[in-house]
């Protein structure tokens, strides 16, 4: 028993479940995202991955859309990408510097051909390092909230260390009982790292060899 769909054009035939976002791999497409890890199971919360299904009115997110038979998806549709490239900008907006090249969210917008022209100007997050702990770092004005490493913590390690804190502008992860990795539950697993889109938590020897993002190059 399977689905029949088609992903720009190509028609592929998927096992019942899977997702548009999974369905699009197979069909060697590209879809952005910035909240999914294929680790963990999917959230839904950056709205990046959009994709136009006929017969939909508004485009809909490919990591939490399961396919129907005979869907016809366009990863390319121009109201799908217009909202993720809008979602990506508002990101970037905030962010006091630009994500060191090699992240996910410096290659997405790339991709998406954002971030020379930015349309949101306001306020950005205040820098605020935990650099105490011997390997972990955590630049929290890089976070973009995704939830990644928050769930990395308690779906694959279990470790529990982590929680998303604050809501819209104001929001963030805290390590512990925000008192920073050091006197939180973390085991040095190096998930959340491992998964961050933005290196907002990354491995503190990266940080002294130098990744690449400005803030922390200009020791602020
Ligand atoms: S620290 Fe990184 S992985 Fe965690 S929510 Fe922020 S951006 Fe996402
Ligand atoms: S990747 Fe689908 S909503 Fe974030």
């Amino acid at each position: 028993m399977s689905d029949t769909v088609r992903i720009d054009g190509v028609q592929l035939e998927v096992a019942p479940g899977t997702t548009i976002l999974e369905a699009a791999k197979l069909a060697g497409r590209w879809v952005p995202t910035l909240c999914f890890d294929e680790r963990q199971a999917p959230f839904g919360a950056c709205r990046v991955c959009m994709v136009g299904v006929e017969g939909s009115a508004n485009p809909l997110p490919a990591c939490t859309t399961v396919c129907r038979d005979g869907m016809n998806v366009s990863t390319e549709d121009p109201t799908a990408r217009r909202v993720a490239g809008a979602v990506v900008e508002l990101v970037l907006s905030e962010l006091p510097a630009a994500p060191a090249p090699h992240t996910e969210l410096a290659q997405v917008a790339q991709r998406l051909q954002v971030g020379a022209e930015l349309r949101w100007p306001g306020a950005v997050h205040a820098v605020d390092h935990d650099l105490e702990h011997p390997y972990l770092a955590f630049q929290h004005e890089l976070c973009i909230s995704c939830g990644r490493c928050v769930r990395a913590c308690d779906e694959v390690q279990g470790a529990f260390a982590l929680t998303a804190v604050g809501r819209g502008f104001d929001a963030n992860v805290a390590a512990g009982l925000d008192g920073g990795f050091l006197h939180s539950s973390c085991v040095s697993c190096g998930a959340c790292a491992d998964t961050c889109p933005t290196d907002a938590i990354t491995e503190q020897l990266l940080l002294v060899g130098g990744n690449g993002n400005s803030a922390v190059a200009a020791g602020v």
